[in-house]
């Protein structure tokens, strides 16, 4: 994972196939590059006193780890992609997360086929934020700022 340090931070966990984006189906992904959206999570979380963690993986056990390992976020940005429809086993992992934790989209799969318009891990999700390409993740870190605001 990307970034370390003993600040409080905001994670964000990437599932399979996103280390792809940028080249993979732009049309409904868009033309960033993961490292694009990490860059500018950084530097928004620069101007605030949050830590950014950053990390993607392809693999739905090792997805479970980092979401295991980020226990102690202040809040917990996840695109799960494919595994957010049907990932149980990520369901039970995020359920153990006691702050926030945010679900995010690039393209809005409510819009798209049926198969991707439930989200196993909805339950464990104070909200979702999904179909602004990249800006997504940008807008679920203003969420996630709000909720820290708020507290
Ligand atoms: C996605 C939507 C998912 O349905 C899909 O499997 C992805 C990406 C998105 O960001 O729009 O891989 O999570």
């Amino acid at each position: 994972m990307n970034g370390s340090s003993a600040k409080p931070y905001i994670a964000v966990l990437n599932g399979p196939n996103l280390n792809l984006l940028g080249t993979r189906e732009p049309e409904t992904y868009g033309h960033d590059t993961l490292k694009d959206i990490e860059t500018r999570c950084a530097a928004k979380l620069a101007k605030t006193d949050y830590d950014l963690r950053f990390a993607q993986t392809n693999g739905e056990g090792e997805l479970v780890t980092l979401v295991q390992n980020c226990r102690d976020a202040s809040v917990v940005l996840i695109n799960a992609a494919g595994y957010t429809h049907t990932s149980v086993a990520l369901l039970d992992a995020l359920k153990t997360v006691e702050s926030p934790v945010i679900e995010v989209h690039l393209s809005n799969p409510a819009a798209r086929e049926s198969f991707r318009h439930h989200s196993v891990i909805a339950p464990a999700c104070t909200g979702v934020i999904a179909g602004f390409g990249a800006h997504s993740y940008l807008h679920a870190l203003d969420a996630a700022l709000a909720l820290l605001d708020a507290r």
